[in-house]
């Protein structure tokens, strides 16, 4: 068997003979790392071990079973899974070292085996009495579930087949090996290769796949994003492990929305779901800098609140330090606010946070990011049942969002009592919430002007 050394995208997967410092396939940056693959000859075909059938069907003949999703009865896990798993189904959950998976997933086996499933957990990670250490912290006992320290695939696939368990957990895909292929664990050709083999048995066997992966801190998803194409469904933890929320957001589902939330709280008991997390900050007294939206993730509204700091600046070039969103277009609110009102950053520092532990790609929080600068530059506090709802355009103007009836339920559920929002929005609202219409950005700053008395 001869051997030889080529280069794999981390990001893309894409091979490469020679090292190079950005990928030419998807123009990544230090993404190429190393690996060995067997020099191909006609002969050295791979065996694969898990082989997938070759009926063919008609496609009218197939029943098309109705999904039947089963609940984890795990309230913000089911949410991200658009209501629970299918017999049959990969999920891909990744995030930082420590961020919880290994917790979170203990609990979804101890659910699940209480639903008479039987659960089969490999971990590669740490040994049966590290993983009954954390079942006993948990309070698992459940007869059900198996575990195993098994790394190599094809001995994990022999397990599978003398046990036939419902759901399999893999922790984590890094540690994983396949005895065809000369690379070592962790290596882009091992990962790829050994998560082929789970999602075939998933599908042959109609098991329950979960896939753990590790993911760097700079939230490189190096080995995990190789196999995003392979699973039905692809979840993330967000956030940091110093957060005190941890946000998972699907990325992808086959079986569901993506962008859905859900969000938990790392306890002494283990991972919690934390359905009502805004009641930490919603009954804070009003202070300069500091407001309230509701962005939409997936489909569900989430209140956030943002913050901002706005303070005389002592260096040269002042300040602007953005986190949890956009940082090119919060410069962008900030050039539009100037350009638009009478207030001026230039001898400021800025500092705008938005409270909420996750990166919403919504814009509809444009608003109150403005709010909250205007408002700690000018000290004017906002009241805390006042909320604001839109995107503002470089020229100043404030565009609707979608979803704002969904929103403006929410706000309205949890004690608001005004909203700020685009007077082009076309949606009828039915609520008993005010609400405020404005076009320009300019009727922001003279409505948070008139609060100032
Ligand atoms: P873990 O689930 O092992 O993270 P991962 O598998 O993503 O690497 O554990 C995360 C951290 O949570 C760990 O430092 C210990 C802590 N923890 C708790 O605070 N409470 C608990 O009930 C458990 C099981 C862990
Ligand atoms: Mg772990």
């Amino acid at each position: 068997m001869k051997l030889k050394k080529i280069y794999i995208c981390s990001k893309c997967g894409s091979k490469h003979l020679k090292w190079q410092g950005q990928c030419s396939e998807c123009g990544a940056w230090n993404s190429l790392v190393e690996d060995v693959v067997e020099e191909s000859t006609k002969t050295s075909k791979k065996r694969a071990i898990v082989e997938l059938s070759t009926s063919r069907f008609k496609l009218k003949e197939i029943s098309a079973q109705n999904l039947n999703k089963i609940s984890t009865d795990i309230k913000e896990f089911d949410r991200v899974l658009t209501g629970g798993v299918v017999l049959g189904q990969t999920v891909l959950i990744g995030g930082v070292p420590g961020i919880g998976k290994s917790t979170l997933i203990m609990e979804i086996a101890d659910k699940l085996a209480s639903k008479n499933l039987e659960v089969l957990y490999i971990s590669g990670e740490e040994s049966p009495q590290q993983l009954a250490q954390r079942a006993k912290r948990l309070d698992i006992t459940n007869e059900k579930i198996t575990v195993a320290s098994i790394t190599d695939i094809s001995e994990i696939i022999k397990t599978i087949n003398e046990t036939n368990p419902n759901v399999l957990i893999v922790d984590s895909i890094q540690t994983l090996y396949h005895p065809e292929y000369p690379s070592s664990a962790a290596s882009p050709v091992q990962i790829r290769e050994c998560a082929n083999e789970l999602v075939k048995i998933a599908k042959t066997k109609n098991i329950i796949v979960f896939i753990l992966g590790q993911v760097t801190k700079e939230g490189d998803f190096a080995g995990p994003k190789l196999l995003e194409h392979m699973v039905d469904t692809v979840l993330y933890f967000e956030n940091d492990k110093d957060e005190l929320y941890r946000v998972l957001r699907t990325f992808k589902n086959r079986f569901g929305t993506v962008d859905e939330i859900g969000i938990f709280e790392m306890t002494e008991k283990g991972l919690v779901s934390k359905s009502d997390y805004e009641s930490s900050f919603l009954n804070d007294t009003p202070s300069p800098g500091a407001s309230f939206s509701a962005t939409y993730e997936g489909t569900r509204p989430v209140i956030i609140k943002v913050e901002a700091l706005v303070n005389r600046s002592f260096y040269p070039y002042p300040k602007r330090v953005f986190s949890s969103i956009d940082s090119n277009y919060a410069q962008i609110l900030l050039a539009s606010i100037e350009k638009n009102t009478p207030v001026k950053f230039d001898s400021y520092d800025v500092y705008i946070n938005v409270k909420s532990g996750f990166k919403t790609k919504d814009r509809a929080l444009d608003l109150a990011v403005c709010a909250s600068a205007v408002s700690s530059i000018k000290e004017i506090p906002i009241d805390t049942k006042t909320a604001f709802i839109g995107e503002v355009g470089m020229l100043g103007y404030v565009y609707p969002a979608i979803a704002m009836s969904k929103r403006i339920a929410e706000l309205e559920r949890i004690g608001f009592r005004k909203i700020v929002i685009s007077s082009k929005t076309s949606e009828s609202l039915k609520t008993k919430t005010e609400i405020v219409k404005i076009e320009r950005i300019a009727e922001l700053y003279s409505l948070l002007n008139k609060n100032r008395q």
